[in-house]
């Protein structure tokens, strides 16, 4: 027959944020990744996006190294040209909710004027800030692409947490202490908290 699948509801025929939820059976969010480099931001990123793939959830991972690239490929890590990266990526991740993905954005976004500016885009219970926290000294000792080393030796100026300065959230939706978590235990944190609030409603 012709009838419509009765989940489907088209309201005045546009193809809005609630026709978006309707078929893909979840709501939009953006989850925010902030925090220092070697923090474990992409780690997560990467976890939480293979969970919500298996549950059939749409996603996108917008990511610090992959965006440099390209959209933002040409900005470097000025104060001005982070706040013009984090600018451009909340746009973007706004597209993509009013197109209804859950968009995991893993940036550092030191700067807490920035953040801000980015959750005011979107619907309060759209946005969910979580700062991914391990203390500096441990994201040092991680040290993945030997960024700090380079920091301390002084062949790398104006590098976040060293001589650059990183504005740690003060009222996060959510915070995970990845000293203390694996990734995957991190990645369970944030998908009960979207699952608790409305992601399935
Ligand atoms: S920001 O501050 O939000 O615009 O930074 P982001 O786009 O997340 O990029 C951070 C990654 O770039 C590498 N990198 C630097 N980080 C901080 N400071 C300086 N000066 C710098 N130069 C290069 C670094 O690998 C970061 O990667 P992550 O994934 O955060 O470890």
């Amino acid at each position: 027959s012709t009838m419509p699948a009765p989940h489907l509801r088209w309201q005045a025929l546009e193809v809005d944020k609630d026709a978006h939820a309707a078929l893909n059976g979840h709501r939009p969010r953006v989850l925010w990744l902030t925090g220092l480099s070697g923090a474990g931001k992409s780690t997560i990123a990467n976890r939480l996006e293979h969970e919500l793939f298996a549950a059939g959830v749409h996603t996108c991972v917008l990511d610090g190294d992959n965006v440099r690239h390209g959209l933002c490929g040409d900005l470097g890590f000025s104060d001005a040209d982070r706040d013009e990266n984090i600018r451009r990526v909340a746009e973007v991740a706004k597209l993509m909710v009013e197109s209804g993905l859950v968009v995991i954005v893993a940036f550092i976004s030191p700067f807490r004027a920035e953040r801000e500016a980015a959750r005011a885009l979107f619907e309060p219970d759209e946005f969910v800030e979580v700062f991914v926290d391990a203390p500096l000294d441990v994201a040092e000792a991680r040290d993945p692409k030997g960024l700090y080393r380079k920091a301390r030796a002084g062949e790398l100026n104006g590098f976040t947490g060293i001589d650059a300065p990183y504005e740690p959230p003060q009222a996060p939706e959510l915070r995970v202490d990845t000293a203390r978590l694996s990734p995957e235990a991190a990645a369970q944190v944030i998908l009960d908290h979207l699952a608790r609030t409305g992601l399935y409603a």
